[in-house]
């Protein structure tokens, strides 16, 4: 797990400026890369709220972070970030300095076969970041109509060739059900003309990871709620890895601006620099976009 490298860390740095004695939400804490370097920058006297909705996550966090948070104030809480709400609350905070959310997977996901999220390993389809929750995407995969598959993959997966990919997961489903992350990934690549930069089954399981984890409401829910827990002078950054996301960031930024709630420091997304993208392949796509919280007009 120690491989995972967090990404955008010197510019989530220099955007969110965390400083000693602020407050900090992580949304998603993960192995902890952005957490430790946010946690030394607090140093010595502030507060540091990670949450991840993965317990194993946590787990890892709290072992990376147990030497790096000595002397600080530092609460990890298995959580949706979508429910931080909640958990300020338990806590007694009533609004913070920096919020920030790194969407996703991590790698540690990523290369765990058992958790179903990756095309290239073989292992159950599963794609929940959450156990407890009860819909994995083998339900989603062998219950939803043909119509409902291809919207699915069509809207979350942004792929045109849906109609196709979901007539042969189908098809194939009726022999027996699809139960492992193989099995779907040549059935779409049955479904498609080889050929093409990416693998058609990225796209396919980019879009029921979103779906399984109900990922655009959970950003959406987090973004509306975000300003009321965000100090005048606050900052929120936002590492989103598709237009999806981004969009959706984008817009409510934008929205907060006109809003007179938003100041958006970011003008465009910022990306990795080349080197960051040399040495960590998952950091191509990143997009942070960052914002400052105006004080509220009197
Ligand atoms: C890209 S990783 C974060 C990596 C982290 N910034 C680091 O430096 O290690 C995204 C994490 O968000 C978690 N996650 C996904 N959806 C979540 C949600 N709704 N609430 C909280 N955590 C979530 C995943 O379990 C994963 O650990």
């Amino acid at each position: 797990m120690s491989g995972h490298l967090p990404v955008l860390v010197e510019e989530v740095l220099r955007w969110l400026r965390p400083r000693p004695g602020e407050t900090v939400l992580d949304g998603t804490v993960g192995l902890g890369g952005h957490a430790a370097r946010i946690l030394d920058a607090l140093r010595p006297d502030g507060h540091y709220i990670g949450l991840d909705l993965d317990p194993e996550m946590l787990a890892a966090a709290q072992r990376r972070l147990a030497d790096v948070s000595e002397g600080l104030r530092c609460d990890l809480r298995n959580s949706s970030y979508a429910d931080f709400p909640a958990v300020l609350d338990d806590l007694g905070v009533d609004q913070v300095d920096v919020m920030l959310l790194d969407l996703g997977i991590n790698s540690a996901q990523l290369d765990d076969a058992a958790r179903g999220f990756a095309f290239d390993r073989d292992g159950p389809l599963d794609m929940r970041f959450d156990q407890r929750q009860r819909r994995s995407a083998l339900d989603l995969v062998n219950q939803l109509d043909e119509a409902e598959l291809a919207d699915l993959i069509y809207q979350f997966g942004q792929d045109g060739q849906s109609r196709r990919i979901a007539r042969e997961i189908c098809r194939a489903r009726r022999d027996r059900r699809i139960t492992t992350t193989r099995e779907l990934a040549s059935i779409v690549a049955r479904a498609l003309d080889a050929g093409g930069r990416t693998n058609p089954a990225t796209r396919v399981f980019q879009a029921l990871r979103i779906a399984v984890n109900h990922e655009l409401e959970n950003l959406a829910t987090f973004l509306e709620q975000a300003p009321r827990y965000l100090r005048a002078g606050g900052r929120i950054g936002i590492i989103a890895f598709h237009s999806l996301e981004d969009g959706q960031v984008k817009r409510a930024f934008r929205e907060g601006r006109r809003a007179g709630t938003y100041r958006e420091l970011t003008r465009r997304p910022v990306g990795p620099e080349a080197a960051e993208q040399r040495g960590n392949p998952r950091a191509r796509s990143a997009k942070l976009r960052v914002a400052e919280r105006l004080p509220a007009a009197s």
